[in-house]
């Protein structure tokens, strides 16, 4: 967590102490407005918020949607209008649960057309729907971070409703590397890593929490830029078909998932890190499917007996290493983003470190 930027009266410097005095209180004075605003923004906040994340002073920290009486003022809020002439849509690249995803560019006035990608909510919709499918849009409309999906902003005052993203020209990032199987360097593939970590740490210190972190939702760019994507949680979950329902009802993807939010929902950052934890290896090894053809009962079994997934093949034995810190059965003992974070600068600075592979050292 970074400090509030204020100004420190402690850095105030002059030669006459008359001077200094002045400026002093001045600087206090302001120090004071400041404080008492951010104090007052907080506590609008902080009634609505049930997401047991404390917001902090000078923080910026997610607002749930869903405590908004009416979600719509969260689009308002958080996503900006966006003409629909402004957008053209070129072709359809996908099927979500509420309608088509078409690629297209968007030309905003004084503005370079961008490339875009536009999820649209097909007619017929009830109004449940419409609100379940901008949710995601206020939750990303929230975050400003290389390694999220960025959000240009939605349609909602003709038809069809559109949530229009930037545009990631190498899709998702578990087929990405299914097409390109020993492509890359491990040097590249940690870069990956490390790109999600920064998401991940971006999202942590909003106090926003994923639940279903997996390489099916990281989207990659032309530059191989990874960014977290598919915000919403309860629809997400929905729409994701490696969620199962649980004894409770409630649907997980069980490989991705920590055994405390498998066994009674305690879905945390530390149940983020495990899921990254299951991201690294499935970078890895190329986009395998975790566990491979296990079935959900006998992963939730082996977890539980203390099985973890061995180091992929040309893994790094640091890199297995902080999968299995990431897959610690106490969520109290598990690294948290920033920790991972720099665990992985480290390694890309001195990159002598990524040699020894894990098959080395089991020989
Ligand atoms: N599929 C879903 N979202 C996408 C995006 N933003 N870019 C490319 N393909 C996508």
């Amino acid at each position: 967590r970074t400090a509030p930027t204020q100004p420190q009266p402690n850095q105030v410097c002059c030669h006459h102490f008359g001077q200094c005095c002045l400026v002093f209180c001045g600087v206090l004075h302001r120090c004071q407005g400041y404080i008492k605003a951010r104090m007052k923004s907080e506590e609008k906040r902080r009634t609505r918020f049930h997401s047991g994340h404390v917001p902090f002073s000078g923080i910026k920290t997610y607002v749930d949607p869903d405590t908004y009486e009416d979600p719509t003022q969260a689009v308002e809020e958080f996503a900006k209008e966006i003409d629909p002439s402004y957008i053209c849509i070129e072709r359809v690249i996908g099927a979500g649960e509420f309608g088509e995803v078409c690629s297209g560019r968007l030309r905003l006035p004084g503005r370079m057309d961008i490339p875009v990608a536009i999820k649209t909510l097909k007619g017929g919709y009830s109004e449940q729907q419409r609100r379940d499918f901008l949710r995601e849009a206020s939750i990303m409309g929230q975050f400003n971070c290389t390694n999220i999906i960025r959000l240009e902003g939605v349609v909602t005052n003709s038809r069809p409703v559109m949530i229009v993203v930037e545009y990631m020209e190498n899709g998702a990032l578990d087929s990405f590397l299914r097409t390109r199987d020993g492509q890359f360097t491990v040097l590249q593939l940690v870069g990956m890593l490390r790109g999600i970590a920064v998401g991940m740490t971006y999202l942590s210190d909003m106090g926003y929490v994923h639940r279903d972190l997996a390489a099916r939702n990281i989207l990659v760019d032309k530059s191989l830029v990874c960014k977290v994507s598919d915000f919403g949680m309860s629809r997400v979950l929905e729409e994701d078909t490696e969620a199962a329902y649980t004894a409770t009802g409630g649907k997980i993807p069980i490989r991705w998932t920590a055994p405390e939010a498998i066994a009674y929902g305690k879905f945390s950052t530390a149940s983020d890190v495990w899921s990254y934890g299951i991201v690294m290896w499935e970078v890895m090894s190329y986009g395998e499917r975790p566990y491979w053809e296990m079935s959900n009962q006998d992963v939730i079994l082996s977890i539980e007996e203390g099985y973890r997934l061995p180091a992929p093949m040309g893994c790094p034995v640091t890199l297995h290493q902080l999968m299995l810190h990431c897959w610690q059965k106490d969520a109290g003992q598990r690294p948290c983003f920033t920790d991972v974070l720099s665990f992985l600068d480290k390694l890309i600075i001195s990159p002598g470190s990524l040699l020894t592979l894990a098959t080395d050292t089991q020989r």
